[in-house]
């Protein structure tokens, strides 16, 4: 198949209008090209994949069958928002596979973060593939390819993933209807479309997820207080208006543990780190000084509504010299 380019001087789409009209014509070319065959997704939530999906259902309906995998790394209420909006909503095809326990228990004991991001990926291909194979007459494997991934791959920064490392015998013919597109279209595309501003304007969320912000081999409990320490967070820089302004922020619950009081009892408890950012392009990153009011909230509440935690800290170091996620 030929390769799809942005066409040179595409104007950038930046209103409801000019997204209609983009969604029109892509509804056209997916019918063009898929006809009435089936095509596979791997929804994962994340705004390229779920315009990808958005666009499918409204061109070819029930042929499009999205597989949303939980690797059990996912923040609190994301996969229930994913079958909320997909299936509930939108009518789609929707098989949620619940591989939590298969990740969790290949991720035990294993400290080291490229290690644990290999497991993940791997793993993640494999239960995505085995689903696959459930499947009879599919041709077509949809991606949320976008724009800076092509450019990307081509200046060697990043090899693309084209079709998901998906194992060899496994041959489908690729659908990547928002490939032209730069993110902030993608994101304007996807209001169109209906879907949530929670779901369009969320902030970055790495493939690993929560893996990459429980440092050290995991454990279901560390997991479990970073994934209710993320929750408060993102519950009060939504109150406070932060929501949609800061570029990333998120808490990490570090494998070690120090002494504390609770009740008149000593605690032997994790440490909770936030750590807010913004940026443009994630090589350098400043951070954003929260007011002592809300550190002292979010202290109180962390404190309080998450088991195993003693202590909250604040992270203030740029990028450089630290980076952004802690592996
Ligand atoms: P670092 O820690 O390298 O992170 O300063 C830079 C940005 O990249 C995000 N990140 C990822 N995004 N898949 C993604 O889509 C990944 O595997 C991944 N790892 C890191 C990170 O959250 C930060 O915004």
């Amino acid at each position: 198949m030929e390769e799809i380019r942005r066409p040179e001087g595409m104007e950038r789409i930046t209103t409801a209008e000019s997204a209609k009209a983009f969604i029109e014509e892509q509804i056209g070319l997916i019918r063009e090209q898929v006809k009435d065959k089936k095509v596979l997704l791997a929804l994962s939530g994340g705004v390229d994949s779920s315009v990808v999906a958005a666009l499918l259902i409204k061109a070819v309906g029930q042929q499009l069958v999205c597989v949303h995998v939980n690797h059990g790394l996912l923040r609190k209420g994301e996969p229930e928002q994913v079958i909320q909006v997909f299936k509930n909503e939108m009518k789609a095809n929707l098989i949620y596979v619940d591989a939590s326990d298969r990740f969790l228990d290949k991720l035990a004991g294993v400290s080291d973060p490229e290690q644990k991001r290999k497991i993940i990926g791997g793993e993640f291909i494999e239960v995505f593939a085995e689903e696959a194979r459930k499947l009879d007459g599919i041709e077509f494997l949809a991606q949320g390819t976008i724009w800076p991934d092509i450019l990307e791959s081509e200046a060697g920064i990043k090899a693309h993933h084209n079709a998901g490392g998906l194992p060899e015998d496994m041959k489908f013919e690729l659908v990547e209807p928002v490939r032209i597109l730069f993110k902030d279209e993608v994101r304007i595309v996807g209001k169109e479309l209906g879907l949530p501003d929670n779901m369009v304007f969320r902030q970055p969320f790495p493939g690993p997820g929560l893996g990459v912000r429980c440092p050290g081999a995991i454990t279901r409990d560390r997991l479990e207080a970073v994934r209710l320490s993320d929750a408060i967070l993102r519950e009060e820089f939504a109150k406070n208006g932060l929501e949609g302004k800061v570029w990333q922020y998120f808490t990490v619950v570090p494998d070690f543990k120090s002494t504390g009081v609770k009740n008149g009892k000593r605690t032997f408890d994790w440490p909770c780190i936030i750590r807010a950012i913004n940026t443009t392009d994630v090589m350098e990153v400043t951070v954003e000084h929260l007011s002592d009011e809300l550190i002292d909230h979010l202290v109180s509440r962390i404190i309080s509504e998450v088991p195993g935690i003693n202590r909250v800290l604040v992270d203030y170091t740029p990028k450089p010299p630290a980076t952004v996620e802690y592996e």
